[in-house]
């Protein structure tokens, strides 16, 4: 039973950590998983009028788009402490018009990522509280939380450390029986 996977990832830069994680994933994944990217940098800044006037196309297309998904895997850097705006702006415009939230029960698992050593911890926990308004059920464990990401990829944005693969390995196998749980 194939499973489709949208990747949202919170950073927008060309040559991102998290982007090359992500990467890494699909590549250590069982192989009933598909995935697909979901494109958040095209969003215009959420306004609450769009749900009276109309929304822009980007959001009209997000929302379609995370319907269609079988789950939700976020890879994501931590900006001061949190979840960087862009990725919350992209929570926020696929949750409404109220009651019409596209993020509704979709299984999801949260990985950050970061060069330093708190690995993230701060951008998931907050990630982790706006997933729970939104009534995704999200994995619990295990938790993943990569730090000194600069010093852990190689040039091609594979993971040097076998076990940290292992890990990375083990952690895709237990998202895929998580999704099947819903
Ligand atoms: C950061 N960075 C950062 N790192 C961290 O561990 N905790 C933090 O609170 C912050 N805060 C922060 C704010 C802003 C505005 C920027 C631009 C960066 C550093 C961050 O981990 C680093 O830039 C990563 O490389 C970002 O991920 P990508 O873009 O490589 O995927």
């Amino acid at each position: 039973n194939t499973k489709t996977i949208g990747i949202v990832v919170g950073s927008l830069r060309k040559e991102s950590f998290n982007k090359k994680v992500a990467h890494f994933l699909t590549t250590v994944a069982p192989q009933n998983l598909t995935f697909q990217t979901i494109e958040i940098g095209d969003l215009p800044l959420y306004n609450q009028d769009f749900d009276e006037e109309g929304s822009p196309e980007s959001y009209i297309r997000l929302r379609k788009e995370i319907k269609a998904l079988d789950a939700i895997l976020f890879v994501t850097p931590e900006y001061n402490r949190s979840v960087p705006g862009v990725l919350k702006n992209a929570l926020d415009a696929a949750s409404r018009p109220y009651g019409q939230n596209a993020w509704q029960g979709k299984p999801a698992a949260v990985v950050s990522v970061s060069i330093g050593n708190i690995s993230g911890f701060g951008a998931n926990h907050h990630l982790r509280q706006s997933l729970a308004y939104l009534d995704m059920p999200t994995m619990p464990q295990p938790e993943m939380y990569l730090g000194d990401i600069a010093n852990n990829l190689d040039e091609q944005g594979n993971f040097k450390d076998p076990k940290t693969i292992e890990f990375l390995t083990s952690f895709m196998d237990a998202f895929a029986n998580w999704i099947n749980k819903f």
